[in-house]
């Protein structure tokens, strides 16, 4: 018989649990990644291409990638900077995004600060195991290991740093994890081709050691230029929300043991403003002549006023970069690219460009049209925002639209989408998903 009067009572105890496992589990890392766990390998290249590429421009060299695949890890290898060990560091605190991109509106790959997390975090997450990355920059080689500590509740990432000859210039990045191979044979060659339809001036080799097979992607532009990373960034991108984050950045910064910035090199390094004689006119204007930046807090937060007038004033001091500035791929490389690669036949090309304003940003919308040459080829889709691919499509409105226009998914034709904006809105934390009527 039930006992339906007992006296047993679960006598419940009250758990804290470490919001640093959050990141840790497949739903968080899903959501931080912007794809299901199939995708994350392919995701963990992107991001590490991207960073290589947006590191070698903010450097003004040409990029070079190398990917290699083995059975169980992939590595990037760059020919930039190299990775400030600082940076790496500071990137294994899951309590702090470390970004250089972050404040900054500037139509750059990387704009969260949250790739190199996710990077440490999935390998480990995917297999249950303790994970491995290898970074060797500047000579020295650094080794981030990653494992859970059920009892402490929270993930225990170890580094540590010796030296290494193998690379000395750019970084290196090597992920170990068990069966990659399984996930990424297919998607780099595809994904390798997407990156050189987005960046003419890059080159790209693959080296796959399971099929002992090379590939490579040459650059059809060498001297290609675009809106670099280490290129100023306009007054006319930011709202006043934004131009506040990023003076409360450079404050937080100072108050971190950073160096206190005075108001005219602030505006001195934004597009436009660098000449002293219209430094002096924007803090003459904004009624800031001789102050720091810290001199805009007020009430421990950046005053809304001062930091509208110092906005106006370095908007009145500057034009805005037309689109064309932000840099255009060009029919010519669209089409070399494709028809060089035998991917369309080369009296199918079409392109279109399209350079305006939206919600006050520039943005240029260029597409390419081509038929395949071969009869059974099916429909390719190649979208691309700010020079990078995406891996699934992140204009909704696309499909639609390709679908009301009659092209259909067993149509042997390549239509390429490439859009370039200071500001790419997102629905979703991965960078997946456009969000194009977000207002803000
Ligand atoms: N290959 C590299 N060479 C030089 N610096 C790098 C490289 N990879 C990463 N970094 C530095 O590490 C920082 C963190 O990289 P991470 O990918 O986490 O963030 P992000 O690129 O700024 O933004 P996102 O999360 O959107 O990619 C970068 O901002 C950059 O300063
Ligand atoms: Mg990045």
């Amino acid at each position: 018989m039930v006992d339906l009067v007992s006296n047993a009572t679960l006598d419940r105890t009250t758990f804290t649990t470490s919001r640093l496992l959050e990141f840790f589990s497949e739903k968080e890392l899903s959501m931080q990644i912007g794809h299901e766990r199939p995708l994350w390998p392919l995701a963990v290249v992107k991001e590490l291409i991207d960073n290589a590429l947006d590191a070698c421009e903010s450097a003004g060299v040409s990029p070079e990638v190398e990917v290699v695949l083995a059975a169980d890890f992939v590595s990037v290898r760059d020919n930039g900077p190299g990775i400030p060990p600082a940076t790496l560091e500071r990137s294994l605190d899951y309590l702090v995004r470390v970004s250089d991109k972050q404040y900054y509106i500037s139509p750059t790959r990387g704009q969260l600060g949250n790739a190199l997390k996710c990077v440490w975090a999935a390998p480990y997450v995917a297999t249950g195991e303790q994970a491995h990355v290898e970074v060797i920059a500047g000579g020295v080689r650094h080794d981030v290991t990653v494992r859970l500590s059920r009892i402490a509740q929270r993930p225990e990432l170890s580094y540590d740093v010796s030296p290494d000859g193998f690379v000395r210039n750019g970084t290196f990045v090597k992920v170990d994890w068990p069966g990659i191979a399984g996930y990424l044979s297919s998607g780099i060659p595809q994904l390798l081709r997407a990156y050189g339809v987005f960046n003419p001036h890059a080159s790209f080799t693959y080296r796959d050691a399971c099929r002992d097979w090379i590939g490579t992607v040459e650059p059809t532009t060498p001297g290609w230029r675009k809106w670099a990373p280490s290129d100023p960034t306009s007054p006319h991108w930011y709202n006043l929300a934004q131009l506040r984050a990023l003076v409360g950045a450079y404050v937080s910064d100072e108050r971190n043991g950073g160096r206190a910035r005075t108001v005219r090199e602030f505006v001195s390094e934004f597009k436009g403003l660098a000449g002293t004689a219209k430094q002096k006119q924007v803090t003459d204007g904004a009624g800031l002549s001789g102050a720091y930046l810290h001199d805009l807090v007020t009430d421990d937060d950046v005053d809304p006023d001062r930091a509208a007038a110092l906005l106006a004033a370095m908007q009145a001091e500057s034009r805005a970069p037309k689109p064309g500035a932000l840099g255009v791929l060009g029919e010519a490389h669209l089409t070399k690219y494709m028809v060089d690669r035998n991917w369309v036949a080369s009296d199918s090309v079409k392109y279109k460009k399209v350079e305006g304003a939206a919600r006050g940003l520039p943005f240029i919308l260029e597409v390419a049209f081509g038929v395949s040459p071969e009869d059974d080829a099916m429909r390719e889709v190649v979208v691309g925002l700010n020079w990078t691919p995406a891996l699934k499509p992140p204009i909704r409105e696309l499909m639609t639209l390709l679908g009301q226009q009659r092209i259909d998914p067993h149509d042997p034709v390549v239509v390429i989408v490439h859009l370039a904006c200071p500001v790419m809105q997102f629905a979703d934390r991965g960078k997946g998903v456009l969000d194009l009527l977000r207002e803000d």
